[in-house]
């Protein structure tokens, strides 16, 4: 079996024209009409089909991460992490396993360039032997927020005002003046690294902590991070203006023609881990998405590597049609209590059962190559053949039973019933260290990309003030520099 193969079993398998019905169709040029200049006769049934079929083409977008390229490969384990972990996918060196990716922009719309400045989606999908696992990742290691009652808020100030359906920095900096958080992230979107040169020279990370548990139940909060062989390239806002305005699916493009060519883009995928006793030991809270784990105490340990070595045969099917979502786990890999993937827990299912339809996971691209039973059945699109009458649990008529106990965290929680923020916010420490980090020339880069979004007509005297007290506090001779372009005094 050809893993890869994402095809239903009926296909065009005619040698002639047919209705979707299977009946032969002898015309497919001209409609059947009362003589040769018409009118139509109702009664063209095929006629009628073409165009019904041609005017359903269009589902609905993804309301984020719309404009995306797909491809597909393996993941091979290359350290032995079973210590950590009882995912059979990960169980020992050498194990091979079927993944898809969907690299994606986040703000714009399905037909958008691919050259804009926007965080990239990194997700993987990987069909384990024990049901699919998706890592749905950003080439950013941090996110703007920290809670996801902030979410669609967050992403109605990005996307274009609905007055004018114009993106528009007034909005974004409005925003944001009010989520001291987010000065991290913006040290990465305002950074060269926040318009890639295509999809192949960027990084991953899973973003979101989650928790690896053993064998014996032992669990660590885990990162993940996917580095590519190839190296990070950027684009500069000149160059991404030159590349866009000549192809607008440039990283589509290369990433489509680099596999073509037997060129074949891969990554090492890393993971940092926390005992789960020590977490309080740290100045930021390691549940906090707002914030890197630091190489130098929580290094880098190498699991693996990715290898993308096949297009996708069909653009709709295994790009539009697959969904990816963080509560897709195995045995081995868990949640953890981060606010904002305990969010996305919910969002991504939901969203998929509109975009999609309740059957979405039936879908070939979706649905895991592993055996798999269960009495959810019928609803809209149901298209798999069930030949059963037990369709209810327990019964004597049917063997299948529980599967064996998979080790979850077992932690006892306690706490009162509440709605507030963490207590270890420290939001400008590491967006400070970010900043100085940078030669004096992409520091000035930076400046500028904030200077210019601050500077939008509609922006006010405090939000300007605002923003620079924020980054003051990040670094103070950033503040110093912004006021100054702004003409504004710094700590305002
Ligand atoms: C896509 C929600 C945060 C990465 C999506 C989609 C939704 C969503 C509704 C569309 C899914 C679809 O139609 O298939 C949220 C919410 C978040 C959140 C509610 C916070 C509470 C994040 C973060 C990351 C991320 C932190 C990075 C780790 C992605 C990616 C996709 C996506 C890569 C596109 C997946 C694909 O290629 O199909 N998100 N998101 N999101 N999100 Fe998030």
């Amino acid at each position: 079996m050809d893993p890869y193969r994402h095809r239903p079993s009926s296909g065009n398998n005619s040698s002639f024209w047919t209705t979707n019905s299977g009946a032969p169709v002898w015309n497919n040029n001209s409609a059947l009409t009362v003589g040769p200049r018409g009118p139509i006769l109702l009664e063209d049934y095929h006629l009628i089909e073409k165009l019904a079929q041609f005017d359903r083409e269009r589902i609905p977008e993804r309301v984020v991460h719309a404009r995306g390229a797909s491809a597909k490969g393996f993941f091979e384990v290359t350290h032995d992490v079973s210590h950590l972990t009882c995912a059979d996918f990960l169980r020992a060196p050498g194990v091979q396993t079927p993944v898809i990716v969907r690299f994606s922009t986040v703000v714009h719309e399905r037909g958008s360039p691919e050259t804009l400045r926007d965080p990239r989606g990194f997700a993987v999908k990987f069909y384990t032997r024990e049901g699919n696992f998706d890592l749905v990742g950003n080439n950013m290691p941090v996110f703007f927020i920290r809670d996801g009652m902030k979410f669609p808020d967050m992403v109605h100030a990005f996307k274009p005002n609905p007055k004018t359906n114009l993106q528009e920095n007034w909005r974004i900096v409005d925003f944001f003046s009010h989520h001291p958080e987010s000065m991290h992230m913006f040290t990465f979107l305002f950074d060269d690294v926040g318009i890639p040169l295509n999809y192949r020279h960027m990084e991953g990370f899973g973003v979101n902590t989650y928790t690896l548990i053993n064998r014996e139940g032992k669990p660590h909060l885990v990162k993940f991070h996917w580095k590519p062989t190839c190296g990070v390239k950027c684009l500069l806002d000149d160059e991404a203006v030159t590349v866009g305005g000549t192809c607008h699916s440039h990283a589509t493009k290369d990433l489509y023609d680099s596999i073509a060519a037997g060129n074949f883009p891969e990554w090492k995928l890393y993971i940092q881990t926390i005992d789960l006793d020590h977490e309080d030991k740290f100045d930021f809270d390691p549940l906090d998405v707002t914030k890197t784990w630091p190489e130098d105490i929580i290094p880098l340990q190498p699991v693996g590597r990715m290898v993308l070595n096949k297009n996708i045969d069909n653009f709709f099917a295994e790009n539009e049609q697959i969904a990816f979502c963080p509560a897709i786990i195995v045995p081995g890999i868990h949640y953890s209590d981060d606010k904002l993937l305990q969010t996305r827990i919910f969002s991504y299912a939901d969203t998929q059962r509109h975009r999609l339809g309740p059957n979405y996971l039936m879908l070939p691209v979706n649905a895991p190559k592993c055996a798999h039973h269960n009495n959810h059945h019928d609803g809209f699109m149901n298209f798999m053949h069930r030949d059963e009458e037990v369709n209810y649990f327990p019964s004597r008529f049917d063997p299948a039973r529980n599967a064996e106990k998979v080790p979850i965290p077992s932690r006892i929680l306690t706490g009162c019933r509440e709605k507030c923020i963490i207590h270890k916010e420290n939001n400008f420490k590491q967006a400070g260290e970010r900043y100085r980090s940078f030669d004096p020339a992409r520091q000035d880069r930076f400046i500028q990309r904030v200077v210019g979004a601050l500077s939008d007509p509609r922006v006010t005297h405090e939000h300007r003030s605002i923003w620079i007290s924020y980054l003051s506090q990040c670094d103070t001779s950033l503040g110093q520099k912004l006021a100054s372009r702004l003409n504004l005094k710094p700590n305002m």
